[in-house]
Parts: C-alpha cells; structure tokens; sequence
C-alpha cells in the first residue's frame, strides 16, 4: 500500500485524463463542405482532468496547476499553451483524425464564444477529478461537477442559437457529438492517497462511490442531450515518474498497489459501458484503454519504438508541482519521440498520439470496446 505520510510531497496535480474529440468525417444529409450545414453539430465536447485540459487552467488565479511555460509545448505549433505535453494532447490528436476544421477551443478562453462553439469546447481542468473534493493542495480547480453546468449553463444556450442559425435543429444535431470524459487519476492521487482518505476508507468503497458518482455525470449530461460518448481510461498511475520515485520503487518497476486502484475503476468503466445503454436510451459508449495502450509500450518499448519508459523527459520542479511539473525553462530530454512521460505524471506526444490512433480506428476489444470511435460516429445517425 501506499503511505500516506508521503503524499504530503507531492501534491499538486495529478491529472489524468485523455481526451477526444470529434466529428463525422463523413457529409451528412445536408451534404455541405466544411463549414456550411452539414458540418453544424460534429464536434466534441471535452471534459476531465490535466490529461486533455488545453489551457482551461491558464485562466484560473494563481498559484494553480499550470502547464503556459517552457518546456510544455516545445513541440507544439503554437508554444506552451496550458497542455500538459510537448506537444499535442490526445483530444488534439482525435480532433485531427476527425477531421475538425480547427482545434477544440478551451471554455475559459473569452474568444471561444459564437461559431467558435460549433465544432466543441473543451472543459478539462489539470488537477481536478470526478468528486468536488479532489483538488491540490493549492490553486484553484474546476471540477467536473461544474465542468458540466459550465456546458448546461453557458455554452448550450450559445449553441441552440448557433445551431439555429446554421440550419440545425438543436437536440438532433447534439446527437453527433462526441462527449469525451477522461478523468479519475487525480481521484486516487489527490484524494484517495496524498489526500488521506486511504487511512479510512477501502479501496473498494472508494472506487465504488467514484463509479456511482461519474455515472450520475454521465446521465446529467444524456439529459442534456449528449449521446455519444468516450470514455478514457485512468492511466497505469503507478507507473508515472512522480509516483515510483516518491515510493522509492528503486529498480525502476511500476507500483502495483496503485495500478491496481486504477485497474477497479478502469474494470467499472468499460462495464459500464455495457450496461448504461438501458440507462441512457439512445446513447452509444466508447471505452477507450489508455491503461493497457501505455502499458503495452512500457512491456514492448523498442517494438513500439521508445527506449526511456520510466524517467520524464523534462526537469521537474521540486517547488513548481513537487515533481510533476517540468521546471520552468529547466533541461529537456532530446529525443522525446522516445520518451513516454514528459514529466512526472503526463505522456508525451508520441504516447498521446498512439492513444488518439487506438481510440480512433483500434479493431481490439482491449484498446476500444465494444466499438472504435469510427464506428461510434456512425451510429445512431
Ligand atoms: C465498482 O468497483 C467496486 C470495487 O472494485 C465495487 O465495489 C463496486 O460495486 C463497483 N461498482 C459498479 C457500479 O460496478
Ligand atoms: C523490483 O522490485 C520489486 C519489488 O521489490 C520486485 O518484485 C521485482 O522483482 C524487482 N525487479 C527487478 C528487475 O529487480
């Protein structure tokens, strides 16, 4: 088990997440190019953790869990941005596939308002988790509770009147797009494991009080007409930089104490995925394996072409993030292709994108169950 004592170190974010994003590749019966009706209403919509936050926290006050400074974003077109990788996050690299006309704008950011909202927004907020109470010690978060209203609220009284004017009709054009949730790493790290809960509370319960309460998430936002859904799954936390060098696990291997609370929740999850369907008339659920995709490359690193699967490529900062966050301007691995965590917690690109690709067009039932994301577009349509 993991010692709570030594959680107080690190505190600060952990934030899991993947992301997604998308939109039918395909013409719709409007049958317009980019940008004319046939478009309005593929997009997706975003929400989680640090895992697929693309700047939401950027907006938040200070100190928060930020990721605007180099070396974040060496490899990104537009610099540090608030993604919490080199470069592209998973959701980036989903939208890409879907062939979005445009990257997935941040809710905080004041620009993302009128058609910028047609093809998505992104809620996701580094440190933050599927329970109010998970946060980092210091900074603000916004929790997936007000991710959501944060959709209900401001963004879907926006894109009625977008939607309108674009020729659709609101709740059957929500119906094409993707709502993408990966959060849930953060629950156990935070909360569960720095945060003390481990000293009262099973593993067990807590996984189970996690599950019940993203279920009720997910059918607040089927009530406000999300259908299609991908779920990402809690990465092997026990295998992130940050968590083996707290826990001293000196020969390099993962903790199998903490990957095993990631496994109860990502088991929950993909059976969900089997049985909300009843819950949720009409939806369509994507599990999405993000665990067993990284770990298949931490087992099989030169097949999948990395070489370094347990040091972060950047510096970390004991005072920036107690060894999650890169050190502002701090050194910087060169090979980052080869590289599977940026720094203490977050993949890099090259994982990132393996991730997209997987969730986007994988035939095996271990990497996307029961479907892929290119065959969810296509129901229900
Ligand atoms: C989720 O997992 C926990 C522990 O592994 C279990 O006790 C709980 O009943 C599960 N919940 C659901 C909804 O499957
Ligand atoms: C690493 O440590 C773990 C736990 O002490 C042990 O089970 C494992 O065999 C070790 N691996 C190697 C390669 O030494």
């Amino acid at each position: 088990m993991v010692p709570p004592k030594a959680s107080s170190r690190f505190i600060i974010l952990l934030s899991f997440i993947m992301l997604g994003s998308l939109t039918n590749p395909c013409k719709g019966e409007h049958g317009g190019g980019r940008g004319e009706a046939g478009d309005a209403g593929r997009g997706v919509f975003v929400f989680g953790s640090s895992l697929v936050d693309n700047g939401n926290n950027n907006f938040l006050p200070e100190p928060g869990v930020r990721a605007d400074y180099a070396p974040y974003g060496l490899d990104f077109p537009a610099g540090p941005s608030g993604r919490f990788s080199n470069g592209k996050n998973p959701v980036d690299a989903l939208a890409e596939l879907l062939k979005l006309p445009g990257r997935v704008p941040p809710f905080l950011d004041p620009t993302t308002t009128g058609d910028r909202i047609l093809h998505g927004v992104n809620y996701a907020s580094g440190g933050s988790g599927i329970l109010d109470e998970t946060r980092p010690t210091r900074g603000t978060v916004i929790s997936l509770n007000q991710q959501i209203s944060n959709f209900e609220r401001v963004t879907l009284p926006q894109l009625t009147t977008q939607l309108g004017r674009h020729g659709g009709r609101h709740s059957a054009e929500l119906h094409k797009y993707l709502f993408v949730v990966g959060t849930g790493g953060n629950d156990y790290l935070l909360n569960y494991y720095l945060g003390g809960v481990a000293n009262t509370v099973s593993l067990q319960d807590f996984t189970a009080l996690l599950t019940s309460t993203f279920v009720s998430q997910l059918k607040k936002l089927h009530g406000l007409g999300a259908r299609k859904f991908v779920l990402l799954s809690v990465q092997p936390i026990g295998c992130v930089p940050v968590v083996k060098a707290l826990l001293h696990a000196a020969n390099g291997s993962c903790v199998e104490a903490i990957n095993e609370a990631a496994l109860l929740f990502n088991r929950n999850l993909s059976s969900l995925v089997d049985n909300m369907g009843q819950q949720m008339p009409g939806s369509h659920l994507v599990y999405v394996n993000s665990y067993t995709i990284i770990t298949d490359i931490i087992q099989n690193p030169t097949q999948r072409g990395f070489t370094e699967t347990s040091l972060g490529c950047c510096e970390t900062s004991p005072t920036n993030g107690n060894g999650v966050l890169c050190k502002k301007e701090g050194r910087v691995c060169e090979d980052r292709h080869a590289y599977v965590f940026f720094d203490g917690l977050h993949p890099t690109e090259a994982v990132n994108l393996r991730i997209a690709e997987k969730a986007y067009g994988s035939p095996r039932k271990d990497e996307a169950y029961p479907i892929n994301v290119k065959q969810l577009l296509r129901r229900g349509l």
